[in-house]
């Protein structure tokens, strides 16, 4: 039993508080602080992590919430101790958002370190890049709120990554619709030439400027001459799994490839958890 098996959440508490915050931007302030102050008092630090599935990411995935939203309101909470200091914190600040791109200053959760790429060479490779949405002109605001959950990375950091792909191998690169152009250029600059694509269906339908989305793209591309897969162990080209927290990927996506390559060393990139008997690397939120 990991440490945090043993908290007893308040649900009762909780629950409450994230429907105001869902129901309205100025009484969810306040609630977010109320929820930030019940993490920051009674949900200890440092346990969990990669790998475990600590409180917060239990908490998060009950209220369907990121668990970066949570460990911004326990900054909230932290940043502005008391009901004054809330109150100040309230009357200069315009909404969440704003709270947190310049209220929580020097104690925004900052993002670990990333590890170095391990050590080797592997047959697959599969990355989640966190994507950069840059507008002529500047970033909107609504844009850089995928910021409020992980930090982005341009078109051009992402494809110098040296992947350590074998000779022979394969990638699968999540392309976002709008990023779709961008990640074939990614794939042909860490060396794979794009082969066909797996498109993920979404239970719900999402957000989109032309249409709203309910799909996303997993590209596919080879390096070298990695044969293709044994013919019964080829996927439908369509996954059906439902949303899950924010940009997190189903697992049906990593079972069809464990299908398609049991026998491969496979390493992902941009990784929040870790799989067995995947390796993987990325930077989390600290
Ligand atoms: C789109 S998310 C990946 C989501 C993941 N596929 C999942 O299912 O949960 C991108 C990840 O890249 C990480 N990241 C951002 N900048 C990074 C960097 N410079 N190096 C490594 N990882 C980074 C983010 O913290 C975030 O966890």
């Amino acid at each position: 039993m990991t440490d945090y098996e043993q908290l007893v959440i308040d649900w009762a508490f909780l629950a409450p508080l994230e429907e105001t915050i869902k129901g309205s931007e100025t009484k969810g302030l306040r609630a977010r602080w109320e929820f930030g102050c019940y993490l920051r008092d009674e949900v200890p630090r440092g346990v969990g992590g990669r790998g475990n599935v600590g409180p917060l990411r239990a908490i998060a995935a009950e209220l369907n919430v990121s668990e970066q939203e949570l460990r911004y309101r326990r900054q909230f909470a932290i940043r502005y101790p008391t009901e004054e200091k809330l109150a100040n914190a309230l009357a200069s600040f315009e909404s969440w958002f704003d709270i947190i791109s310049r209220g929580l200053g020097k104690e925004r959760p900052q993002i670990s370190e990333p590890e170095p790429l391990p050590e080797g060479v592997f047959e697959v490779i599969y990355a989640d890049p966190p994507w950069l949405y840059e507008q002529p002109g500047g970033r909107t605001p609504q844009l850089r709120a995928v910021e409020l959950h992980y930090p982005t990375m341009s078109d051009e950091e992402i494809a110098a990554i040296e992947v350590p792909a074998a000779d022979d191998s394969v990638c699968f690169l999540w392309a976002t619709n709008p990023k779709l152009r961008e990640a074939l250029d990614v794939l042909g600059a860490w060396g794979f030439d794009y082969r066909t694509n797996l498109a993920w269906v979404k239970d719900k339908i999402g957000m989109g400027y032309y249409v709203r989305g309910q799909h996303e793209l997993l590209l596919i591309g080879r390096r070298g001459d990695l044969p293709v897969p044994h013919e019964a162990n080829r996927p439908a080209s369509v996954i059906h799994a439902p949303r899950a927290q924010h940009s997190a990927k189903p697992d049906a996506a990593y079972e069809a490839i464990e299908r398609m390559y049991p026998d491969a060393r496979k390493l992902e990139l941009f990784a929040r958890e870790m799989r067995p008997g995947w390796a993987s690397w990325g930077a989390v939120a600290a």
